[in-house]
């Protein structure tokens, strides 16, 4: 299930990772915590999931508090990494799907707390898969020239569209946010995107869906049912499309950049659960020294689970510079994605907390 491919062309500029940050909330929902008010206990969420806890927003904040935060951790590891130019960004492109407000988008606020001018800065929307179409679309503007340095961050707050008594998505969802800082430079360096792959199939559209809010229920005369103001999912079918759809894609995108998709050093996938992260490394043949698992401390942050993954297994050693790595991700459209690159030697610290 592959989609539509890109891929730079080896002489133009390319698009080098240089920069890298996270954020969280400061509060920590243990699964404890969640079986004290639910039907639920922490043996099934550890043993189904893989998830120990999450961390969500307090009263009023909102997803562009952790964007900017892990905005400024990226920036700043770009500085320590490639000197100071490399934060003179002239693009940012936000991936959520849980805006500030439903208009405008929350990317040119984020610019402006961040300080970054008038730069164009633009929402993405593809749930899951946002960080990776964000990253292709960045990395695509730098290959064509039309940006020299971009910030790209993943950024959701689920904990503000989860119904209070769901048991199943108040144990697998946590807030976060993500950022990478992509500056041009030449294909054979470390960091250098060397590749993408997306995709998308709108027959699965009801598979991950919040239905009210949107201009389909506004028509509508009267408040929407209570029921359809919440995120709702359909777990096993998710599951399984969710491991085709990131096998089929990494694999794809890993023989196009010449890899054999068993040997990248690392796979860092969308953390959604630890079973789909070791079904998806049993299709395509990997160990699981060569998996990231960051899951087990965050839950699935959405936009942000791959940047947030990237950050924990840079910070902790696990990515190491001149390693294989492939990302991939899946989420609500249905919308899936992949990227290759290999790792540059950026300085990174651990999320910081909002
Ligand atoms: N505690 C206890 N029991 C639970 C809980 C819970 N937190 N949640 C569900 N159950 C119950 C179910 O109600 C069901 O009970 P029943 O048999 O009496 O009806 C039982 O556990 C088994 O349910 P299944 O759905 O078969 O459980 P499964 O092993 O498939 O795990 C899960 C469910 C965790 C949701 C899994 O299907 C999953 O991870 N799906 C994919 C999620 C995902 O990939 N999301 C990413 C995309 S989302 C996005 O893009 C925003």
């Amino acid at each position: 299930m592959s989609g539509n491919a890109t891929r730079p062309e080896p002489t133009g500029p390319a698009a080098v990772l240089c920069g890298l940050g996270g954020a969280l909330p400061a509060r920590a929902v243990s699964n404890d915590e969640l079986a004290a008010q639910l039907d639920t206990s922490d043996a099934w969420i550890r043993s189904r999931t893989g998830i120990g806890q999450r961390h969500v927003i307090a009263p009023g904040q909102a997803t562009s508090d952790l964007a900017v935060e892990a905005g400024a951790r990226a920036l700043a590891s770009a500085r320590d990494t490639a000197g100071p130019a490399a934060a003179e960004v002239d693009l940012l492109v936000l991936a959520t799907s849980t805006p500030d407000r439903p208009c405008p988008a929350t990317a040119p606020v984020v610019a402006q707390r961040l300080g970054l001018g008038t730069v164009p800065a633009f929402d993405v929307a593809a749930v899951c898969t946002g960080f990776v179409y964000a990253l292709a679309t960045a990395g695509s503007l730098i290959e064509a020239g039309v940006a020299r340095r971009a910030l790209v961050i993943g950024a959701d707050t689920f904990s503000t569209i989860l119904d209070p008594a769901d048991r199943t998505t108040r144990a697998l969802f946590g807030d976060g946010a993500g950022a990478v800082v992509l500056r041009a430079g030449t294909r054979d360096e470390p960091g250098a995107l060397l590749g993408y792959d997306l995709g998308s199939d709108g027959q699965g559209v009801d598979l991950i869906t919040v239905r009210a809010g949107g201009s389909r229920q506004r028509s509508e005369p009267g408040p929407p049912p209570e029921a359809d103001r919440w995120f709702t999912m359909r777990g096993s079918s998710v599951f399984r499309e969710a491991v085709l759809s990131m096998s089929d894609s990494a694999r794809a995108l890993a023989e196009r950049t010449g890899w054999d998709p068993a040997g990248p050093d690392k796979l860092v996938a969308h953390q959604a659960n630890v079973r789909i992260l070791r079904a998806v490394g049993d299709q395509l043949g990997l160990d699981e020294k060569q998996i990231v698992v960051h899951l087990d401390r965050v839950g699935n942050t959405v936009a942000a689970s791959i940047p947030l993954a990237l950050t924990d297994a840079a910070g902790e050693g696990a990515l190491q510079p001149g390693h294989r790595v492939l990302l991939t991700g899946f989420g609500g459209g249905l919308t899936w994605g992949s990227a290759a690159l290999v790792w540059p030697d950026v300085v990174t610290g651990p999320p910081g907390t909002v």
